[in-house]
């Protein structure tokens, strides 16, 4: 990892022109149309007037995102060296927008581009605006919980070999559960065969900043990567960072696609949070993942005493496809207990105001980040203590649905192509065969079952039939997925 120059991460230049505008209270007659919260709503009662107040769009010394030349410049520039970046992008609609623009400047409409098929939805809509051809590698999957992992360097390796023609390969870097994979050895095979490397790092935007976490994509070597700051780092809701390591993919192309998909109106508070997160993140960031990961092993722990849970660690992850593990995401199995993850997720919130991050059939996810305090693991290890008592079952055998994770779906048309085909409406059980228009997926995690060109397979629609009948969160085009969008065959051009 490049060492940066202290004296000058102490800065906060975006922050410090914020402020200074703030005090100077500047008489508007420009956007947000508020005015620093000059009209009487709700919004002002709940949050009173210092959100308005500091709610300024692009003024004069505040610079400007889409073509920044002053002090959102600078605080780019400082992110870029702590992160060790060649440059980086504030980006305010989240990860969401950095997969978009990876995936837009580095490929163009059919070229290939080869990735895990457990990729965020935003990768998904990525393939759909740049056009490009996805080829699916598998990972290795641990069928005990149900948890899609890595793809391990062979199979990388491998995968590269037999499509020569790929532009481009996506690592995730960690999953949503935390499994890396051998990302330096990946790169420098990719790199060897002239293919661009995309990361997602929207779980991992602490890896720069703690030695005791897995190595992150610039120190690997990729080319882009994307980081939710907001996720793990301290920052507020949205705001993310895109990093970019030499010229692989042309600077010109990158601001191209970030300027077609940034809004001309960006947060203040967002851009601030950011500048602010950096700093924190370098001075503290250290230390405060070191505790965090200490936490974590604290509580796996407490919670592996009590019966019913199995906190899984990163000897276990090793074991099941991961070749790292990030330990600040705590994964508890589910043994013995007369509930799924699903119930336990809405338990926790209803009965014992716990909000976690996501509950699946035989597991569920804490995260501990840069905010997370021992109280809070005593809170949570006392509920799952009272749960414990009232649902574990000494002779409960759970059924394995396995419905999808060891066959997805065939691909047989471009998922551009299928999100422009004409457009069938069936029901769910009409769908066998019929290829898919739409994403769906439960959220959390937001991991499609199926994507645009995806065949319906029957352990699709049983998956599915499975998250309906359990109540599961699920995102679809329409309620419910008593129907499903499908591509009219008949139209489709030969
Ligand atoms: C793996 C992964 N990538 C990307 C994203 C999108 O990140 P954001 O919420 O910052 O848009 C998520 C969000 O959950 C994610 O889990």
């Amino acid at each position: 990892m490049k060492k940066y120059d202290l004296e000058e991460q102490i800065k906060t230049p975006y922050l410090d022109a914020y402020k200074k505008y703030l005090d100077k209270h500047t008489t508007a007659f420009d956007v947000p149309g508020h005015h620093q919260g000059k009209i009487k709503t709700d919004f002002n009662k709940v949050f009173g007037p210092s959100i308005y107040k500091s709610d300024v769009n692009a003024p004069r010394g505040m610079d400007n995102l889409s073509h920044p030349t002053g002090v959102i410049k600078e605080a780019q520039e400082l992110f870029a060296k702590a992160c060790g970046a060649t440059y980086a992008k504030f980006l305010i609609n989240g990860s969401s927008e950095g997969n978009l623009i990876m995936l837009m400047s580095a490929l163009k409409a059919k070229e290939k581009i080869l990735m895990p098929r457990n990729v965020h939805k935003s990768v998904i809509n990525g393939l759909v605006l740049s056009g490009a051809v996805p080829i699916f590698v598998m990972p290795e999957i641990d069928k005990n919980t149900e948890i899609v992992n890595q793809i391990s360097y062979k199979d990388w390796k491998k995968a590269i070999d037999n499509n020569p023609d790929a532009k481009a390969i996506f690592i995730i870097n960690p999953t949503y559960f935390g499994a890396t994979c051998n990302i330096k050895k990946v790169v420098e095979y990719a790199h060897l065969k002239n293919m661009i490397v995309l990361v997602d790092e929207a779980h991992g935007s602490h890896f720069y900043f703690s030695s005791h976490s897995p190595i992150s994509a610039m120190e690997a070597g990729a080319d882009m990567s994307t980081l939710s700051i907001h996720k793990t780092g301290g920052s507020l809701t949205q705001s993310s960072v895109l990093l970019v390591n030499g010229n692989r993919v042309p600077r010109y192309d990158v601001i191209k696609t970030f300027n077609l998909l940034t809004t001309t109106s960006p947060s203040s508070l967002l851009i601030a949070s950011l500048d602010s997160a950096r700093k924190y993140l370098v001075f503290h960031g250290s230390r405060t993942i070191n505790r965090i990961i200490k936490l974590a092993r604290e509580a796996r722990n407490r919670i592996n005493e009590i019966k019913g849970f199995k906190a899984r660690d990163k000897e276990y992850f090793k074991e099941n496809g991961a070749y790292d593990y990030d330990e600040t995401k705590v994964v508890v199995e589910l043994d013995n207990l007369s509930l799924t993850g699903f119930e336990l997720y809405k338990i926790l919130k209803d009965k014992y105001n716990i909000q976690i991050e996501l509950g699946e059939t035989y597991v569920f996810l804490l995260l501990f980040t840069v905010g997370t305090k021992k109280e809070d693991v005593d809170i949570i290890v006392n509920a799952l203590k009272k749960i414990s008592k009232k649902y574990y079952k000494e002779d409960i055998v759970y059924p394995s649905h396995h419905y999808l994770k060891d066959s997805f779906p065939p691909l047989v048309l471009r998922p551009r192509e299928a999100y422009h085909a004409s457009l069938k409406i069936v029901k769910l059980d009409k769908a066998l065969n019929k290829i898919s228009k739409e994403m769906i997926m439960t959220y959390p995690p937001g991991i499609p079952v199926i994507i645009p060109g995806e065949r319906f397979t029957q352990n699709v629609i049983d998956e599915l039939k499975y998250f309906k009948k359990i109540k599961a969160n699920i995102l679809s085009d329409f309620e419910g997925v008593n129907e499903v969008s499908v591509v009219d065959e008949l139209k489709l051009e030969k």
